[in-house]
């Protein structure tokens, strides 16, 4: 049995409330069963997400001490910035205030009405931006990587022929970017190799296209990257790292996924492209040097991206998902394997057999769990996807339920109790019906829908 070692001590602590089941009965009922609108105090384990709630190193508060205030020139950006050339060798760096205000810039500059992205999979921000500039996204992620369980080390990996055939079909121009997401998120968190990263660019060099990656979950990629591929086992995270840049045009990501709480960045190759998005920052995020950060954030983000390097630091979040990931399979539980980054995730087709996908099912296993055990998580599923233009609703390839492991925040016994609870679900699923739709939001609905039992 693999257990997680701890490779840091825990030396400030936050009091956690385990309301009794009666209050999480009124407090999900109140949240129109929709868990991003429980409130915190009501929640034991918050597993919604990674994002803004990893736990901070004593570096990156140290670091937020002697931040340099100041809106123009702050020496704070300039570390910030010369942190992101040193890693990934590109010279223009935009920041932003988290990584949609990345993707808002990128699809008002690059995506034209009528153009298509081609992505290995779509993030839920990340397409209702390209979709707001008129373009579509297409998912062109291999077969197998949709396959729920599995032993394949990365299941992120795009379909380079499926690539070709798009370009192909629709011609160069009207592709707007290709997009690489690090550690795909809605898939499972399951990484790209570097094999398929250097497929995907000698496709974009035959044909002249932009490669853009989303390097908000880089770290757990770079994890896999060190530990699947036999090739990587020797090479130094910054190694990789330097490589994977190497092929890019422009990488984007999200702060909040690095101990941060707020914070994001472009990084750009070119002055040519760097000047077609440059005044887009002032316009949506702020001055050039903070983009939306405070100093503090930014100090807090340059030592993060430097701690990425270290790999006792980034195999925190994959080891711990690994073991509830294999306790729960062990168990005959339905959840996405191999064990990915970002988190655990339920297979809610599974799980919940007998719920159809029209009334969320996921949706309401989230909802149920909570109740069951004061542990939030997401719906990762059809409730997260958008209507079509028609009003059809897409049915979602996969129905989840992630259960996100902020790094180094819970304990293996926290860990346990969750898997405990699971499994009671489990046992009990015949309990648990669908959901349907009071408040549905146009736009990312799951955000702030509310829903009810059918
Ligand atoms: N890209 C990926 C792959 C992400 O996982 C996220 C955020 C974003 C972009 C957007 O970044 O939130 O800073 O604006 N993922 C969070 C999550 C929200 O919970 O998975 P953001």
């Amino acid at each position: 049995e693999m257990v997680p070692l701890e490779m840091h001590k825990v030396r400030i602590v936050q009091k956690l409330n385990l309301p009794p089941i009666d209050d999480r009965l009124k407090a999900v009922t109140e949240a129109g069963n929709n868990t991003f609108l429980l409130q915190n105090r009501d929640v034991f384990m918050d597993m919604l997400t990674d994002s803004g709630v990893n736990a901070m190193s004593d570096q990156q508060m140290a670091a937020m001490m002697v931040a340099d205030d100041s809106y123009a020139g702050s020496a704070t950006y300039t570390r910030l910035e010369s942190k992101l050339r040193e890693l990934f060798g590109m010279h223009y760096i935009l920041p932003t205030h988290q990584g949609r205000a990345c993707e808002n810039i990128l699809s008002q500059v690059l995506v034209t009405p009528g153009s298509i992205v081609p992505m290995n999979y779509h993030f839920t921000t990340t397409k209702a931006h390209i979709v707001l500039n008129g373009g579509t996204v297409e998912e062109i992620i291999t077969e197998a990587g949709l396959a729920v369980t599995s032993d394949l080390p990365f299941k992120g990996d795009m379909d380079v022929a499926a690539l070709e055939r798009l370009v192909a079909e629709n011609g160069p121009e009207k592709i707007a970017f290709v997009r690489i997401e690090a550690g795909t998120n809605l898939i499972g968190g399951q990484p790209v190799s570097l094999e398929n990263m250097r497929a995907v660019r000698a496709v974009c060099d035959r044909h002249g296209l932009t490669l853009v990656y989303d390097a908000s979950l880089m770290a757990d990629n770079l994890h896999f990257l060190k530990t699947r591929d036999p090739a990587l086992k020797d090479r130094s995270i910054r190694e990789i790292t330097r490589e994977i840049a190497d092929l890019c045009d422009i990488i984007y990501f999200s702060a909040r996924k690095l101990g941060c709480a707020r914070g994001g960045a472009i990084c750009i190759r070119t002055e040519e492209m760097y000047n077609r998005m440059r005044a887009l920052v002032p316009l949506y995020e702020g001055f050039l040097t903070y983009g939306g950060m405070s100093v503090r954030e930014i100090e807090a983000l340059t030592v993060g991206l430097e701690e990425t390097m270290d790999e006792d630091m980034i195999s925190q979040g994959p080891q711990f998902i690994a073991y509830m990931v294999n306790e729960l399979d062990r168990r005959g539980i339905p959840v996405i394997t191999p064990a990915g980054g970002l988190g655990c995730h339920i297979d809610v087709m599974r799980f919940l057999d007998h719920v159809p996908q029209a009334q969320y099912s996921a949706g309401a296993l989230a909802s149920a769990l909570y109740l069951v055990s004061g542990v939030r998580g997401m719906e990762r599923g059809t409730l997260s996807e958008q209507r079509n233009p028609d009003g059809t609703e897409p049915l979602a390839n996969m129905e989840l339920v992630r259960l996100a492991m902020p790094r180094r925040v819970f304990t293996l016994s926290q860990v346990k109790y969750a898997i405990d609870r699971i499994d009671w679900l489990w046992q009990n699923r015949a309990i648990v019906g669908g959901l349907k739709f009071i408040e549905e939001p146009e736009i990312l609905r799951f955000f702030y829908g509310r829903l009810a039992p059918v």
